[in-house]
C-alpha cells in the first residue's frame, strides 16, 4: 500500500524545532504537497485535552512512569484520527515530537522503565513509525535558555533542571546513532536559514523513495 510520509522533529527545549517545522511545511506545500503540520502530546481533540493534563501543574505531579501512559493515551487518539488517515491519503505528515520524546523524557530523563516503552510501540504504535526523525541538538544550556527567553516550552519540563536536560541530550543522541537509517542530527546552533537548508537536505531525497 503506497502512502504518504512521516517526518518527526526531536530534541530538547528551546532548540527551533516547532519554527522550523512550520518552515519545512511551507516549503512542501508550495511545492504542491499536502502537508499535515501537527505535534505530541496533542495533535487530536483528545489527545490535546490529555496534553493540558502533561503540561500544566507542579514538576512533580505525575510519576515517569504515568506520564508515559498518558503520552500513549494521548499518542493513540493522535494516531487513530489525524496521522494513520493522512498517511493513508498520501499527505505528508511533520510532527513536532513523537515516540522518541517519550524513550527520551520518560525513559532516559524519568525512570519509565523500558520494557513499557517498547511494549507500548509496539502495540500502540506499530508500524507507523517515522520515515525521517530529525533531531535537534543543541548544548542544554542554551536551550533552556532560549526557551526561557522565549516563554516557550511548558512549565512542568522546564522545572526539571539542568542535569534532567542533559540526560535528554545524551538519549536523544543516543537514538540517532542506534537508528541512523530513520534519524538526521540537526545541530540547532546554527542561524534558522542554515538549520532550513540542511533540513531540506536530509528531507528531499526520502520524498521521492516509495514506502509501503
Ligand atoms: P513541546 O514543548 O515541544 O510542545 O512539548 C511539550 C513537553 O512535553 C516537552 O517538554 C516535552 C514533553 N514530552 C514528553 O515528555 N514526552 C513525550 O512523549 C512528548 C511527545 C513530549
Amino acid at each position: 500500500m503506497t502512502r504518504g510520509r512521516f517526518i518527526s522533529f526531536e530534541g530538547g527545549e528551546g532548540a527551533g524545532k516547532s519554527t522550523q517545522a512550520r518552515r519545512l511545511a511551507q516549503r512542501l506545500t508550495a511545492l504542491g504537497h499536502e502537508v499535515v503540520l501537527t505535534r505530541e502530546p496533542g495533535g487530536s481533540v483528545g489527545a490535546e485535552a490529555i496534553r493540558d493534563l502533561l503540561v500544566n501543574g507542579p514538576a512533580e505531579r505525575w510519576s515517569a512512569t504515568t506520564e508515559t501512559l498518558l503520552m500513549y493515551a494521548a499518542r493513540r487518539d493522535h494516531i487513530e484520527r489525524v496521522i494513520a488517515p493522512a498517511l493513508a491519503r498520501g499527505a505528508v505528515v511533520i510532527c513536532d515530537r513523537f515516540f522518541d520524546s517519550t524513550r527520551a523524557y520518560q525513559g532516559a530523563g524519568g525512570d519509565a522503565p523500558q520494557a513499557l516503552i517498547a511494549a507500548l510501540e509496539t502495540h500502540v504504535v506499530g508500524a507507523v513509525i517515522p520515515d525521517l526523525t530529525l533531531i535537534f541538538d543543541l548544548p542544554a544550556p542554551e536551550g533552556l535558555a532560549r526557551a526561557v527567553a522565549r516563554g516557550e516550552g511548558e512549565a512542568r519540563f522546564e522545572a526539571k533542571g539542568l542535569a534532567f536536560h542533559e540526560r535528554l541530550r545524551a538519549a536523544f543522541l543516543g537514538i540517532a546513532a542506534a537508528e541512523p537509517a530513520r534519524c538526521a542530527v540537526i545541530d540547532a546552533t546554527a542561524d534558522i536559514d542554515t538549520v532550513s537548508e540542511r533540513i531540506w537536505a536530509v528531507t528531499e531525497p526520502r520524498l521521492g523513495k516509495a514506502a509501503s
